[in-house]
């Protein structure tokens, strides 16, 4: 049993154009939608999903793996022309999942921040709030934790930031004494003043707002439920290529 850090950290980096700070591990939130429908995929029984940045990189990525592999996410929230699958978790069936369990993922903003923190070299998580007590479990032996917010075209977004202050006040009940850093301890004090109604809060965010007139609006509620699924994505490489998949193992 590895010996349990002697003083955790937790970091929150509340847009993905700050630098990242020297962590251990990184948990990447997109709470409306990217990093909630990159978990319920795998829960619902995908098996590989591969982040990239580009549409032109998604469509290259779904010829070279197959026809049967589902091309998903968005553009100003919808789905780009050619594509299966939009960004809205609700989309997703276990039928469907079981069916075609590998897919080609890019988002305006999530996929971006999962490559970003790829690059950091350390483990990668795919964190929501329907798996927030499972990747907090997951990082049990972890010193510094850092969790990565998504943001909005490079700006703080609420959304995330709420969520992320979700995330925190789950390590601090798990944990119990941990060292905040101030972008972790903003998230933390924005969900406090909020709790105990985290969709109500994030109801009031641009990205809400925007989804909600989009016609999206139940998505806002699905990806605000606590717990839904124990699946932690896990960001691995084959062959040069990323994708993520349900961590099985312990991470040290
Ligand atoms: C993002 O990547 O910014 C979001 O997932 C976009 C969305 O789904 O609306």
């Amino acid at each position: 049993m590895p010996s349990l850090p002697e003083k955790r950290i937790l970091s929150v980096v509340l847009s993905p154009l700050e630098p990242l700070p020297p962590a251990d591990i990184w948990l990447v939130l997109d709470l409306l939608r990217a990093t909630t429908t990159m978990v319920t995929f795998l829960s619902l029984g995908g098996e590989r999903l591969y982040p990239v940045e580009t549409t032109e990189e998604a469509e290259i990525l779904r010829k070279e793996l197959g026809r049967e592999t589902l091309l998903m996410g968005e553009r100003n929230s919808f789905p780009p022309e050619g594509f299966d699958l939009g960004n809205s978790p609700r989309e997703l069936s276990r039928e469907l999942c079981q069916a075609r369990p590998a897919a080609v993922m890019t988002t305006t903003n999530g996929t971006g921040a999962v490559l970003k923190a790829y690059a950091s070299g350390k483990p990668v998580l795919a964190a929501s709030i329907r798996n927030a007590s499972r990747v907090v479990q997951a990082c049990c032996n972890m010193h510094h934790v850092g969790i990565l917010c998504a943001g909005r075209q490079g700006k703080v977004a609420l959304d995330d930031t709420l969520g992320a202050g979700y995330l925190v006040d789950i390590f601090c009940r798990t944990f119990g004494t941990i060292s905040l850093r101030d972008g972790a301890r903003i998230a933390l004090w924005s969900w406090q003043r909020q709790a105990p109604n985290l969709e109500k809060a994030v109801r009031q965010t641009d990205h809400a707002s925007l989804l909600e007139k989009q016609g999206f609006g139940d998505d806002i509620s699905f990806c605000c439920v606590p717990d839904a699924t124990p699946e932690v994505p896990l960001l691995q490489e084959e062959g040069g290529k990323l994708y993520f998949a349900k961590k099985d193992r312990e991470l040290l």
